[in-house]
């Protein structure tokens, strides 16, 4: 049987992207992958709406993204912020500590958003040399409001960092107005790609000092100074790049941008209101508060304990797979992703599935 992946990534993928992957193998120098990863980077500047800043491609994961934001803009001792509304947010936290960073975070419970008001205060008291922002926070389902909090960054003048790796392609984004240094995703969500490459889009403020700071980065890979001149001429040899990752990319994106990147926030904005009707129509409670809904991803409580039995019911009997919770919610909570190439016909009839599983092993009354 063939799955219907439903976790928040990696997501489906369309037949022609699958096909990429299995094409012989090419020189990484050569002509041909020289053409198509300039033609790749021009489209992540569509899907980024980046006309007027820095546009990266390379191999690696959303981790990868994080990293190479903490170490291309922060130095030991430097300060930073970090706006933890769940697991990814965390991550921040753990990865600028692993780089010596003084990091501080402002921490909210699952469900909630990061609230513009507070990161205001906060920069009105102290100075921060850069502020970590996730845009969806995939191990809740909670859409922070990213326009807002990139505000007040701006207003303090301090460098912002977005963690989109669950957003772009699927929740509206444009990198032009947004005002942003720092916006990355990765290949297997919403893009609706295979795992293997990051995308990062840089404000030219945040490149100018990150190239006046080359030599004190801390890390040879992760380091926008030293990729900046590749993806002018990809000829260059860095680091081997997952060739056909990347040539499958160049096919999601161009898929993407036949259906147009207002018609795909569009679609995922009705796959998320099909999702959501669904589940409040059956009596279940989103992880997310009302107005900070996440486009790709939905989070539910269910009786602690049951996310296992829930999640082998459906790939045992239907085919369908979805996610857990991430830490400490793992056994209460699903996530049912919805992003991708997915269309609203194959949401609808899983999402009955899914309601009907969920509401078998849910003990009634479940309050969270
Ligand atoms: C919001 C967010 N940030 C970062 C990551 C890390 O990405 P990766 O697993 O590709 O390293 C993920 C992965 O799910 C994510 O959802």
């Amino acid at each position: 049987m063939q799955k219907l992946l439903l976790i928040p990534g990696p997501t489906n993928l369309s037949e022609s992207v699958r096909n990429v992957m299995s094409l012989p193998q090419i020189s990484h120098t050569g002509e041909e992958f020289y053409n198509s990863f300039l033609e790749t980077l021009e489209l992540a500047r569509y899907v980024f709406g980046n006309t007027k800043g820095h546009q990266f491609v390379f191999t690696g994961t959303g981790t990868t993204g994080m990293e190479t934001s903490v170490y291309s803009l922060l130095g030991h001792g430097d300060k930073a912020l970090v706006l933890t509304t769940g697991y990814f947010g965390k991550r921040f936290v753990l990865i600028n500590k692993a780089h010596k960073v003084a990091v501080k975070e402002l921490e909210y419970s699952p469900g909630k958003h990061a609230d513009p008001e507070d990161l205001r205060r906060e920069l009105a008291k102290e100075r921060y040399k850069a502020v970590f922002i996730t845009h969806v926070e995939t191990s809740t389902g909670v859409r922070n409001p990213v326009r807002e909090l990139v505000e007040e960054c701006s207003r303090a003048d301090v460098f912002s960092v977005v963690d989109s790796v669950c957003g772009i392609g699927g929740e509206q984004l444009d990198f032009d107005t947004l005002n942003a240094d720092v916006v990355f995703t990765a290949s297997q969500k919403a893009l609706a790609a295979p795992p293997g490459a990051v995308l990062i889009a840089v404000s030219n403020r945040a490149m100018e000092y990150i190239e006046s700071r080359k030599d004190d980065i801390e890390s040879y890979y992760m380091n926008l100074a030293r990729w900046k001149p590749i993806m002018s001429d990809p000829k260059i040899y860095l680091a081997t790049p997952a060739t056909h990752v990347i040539l499958a990319l160049r096919q999601a994106l161009l898929e993407l941008k036949q259906e147009g990147i207002q018609e795909r926030w569009k679609r995922h904005e009705r796959l998320a209101n099909a999702a959501r009707s669904s589940f409040e129509a059956a009596g279940l409670k989103i992880v997310a508060e009302k107005g900070f809904r996440a486009n790709t991803v939905t989070g539910i409580w269910v009786s602690d304990g049951s996310s296992q039995s829930i999640q082998n019911a459906l790939e045992e009997k239907y085919g369908i797979v979805v996610a857990r919770g991430i830490g400490n919610d793992r056994d209460r909570m699903i996530r049912v992703g919805h992003m991708g190439i997915l269309d609203e016909k194959t949401l609808a009839d899983a999402l009955s599935k899914i309601v009907s599983t969920v509401t078998q092993f849910t003990r009634a009354g479940l309050t969270q």
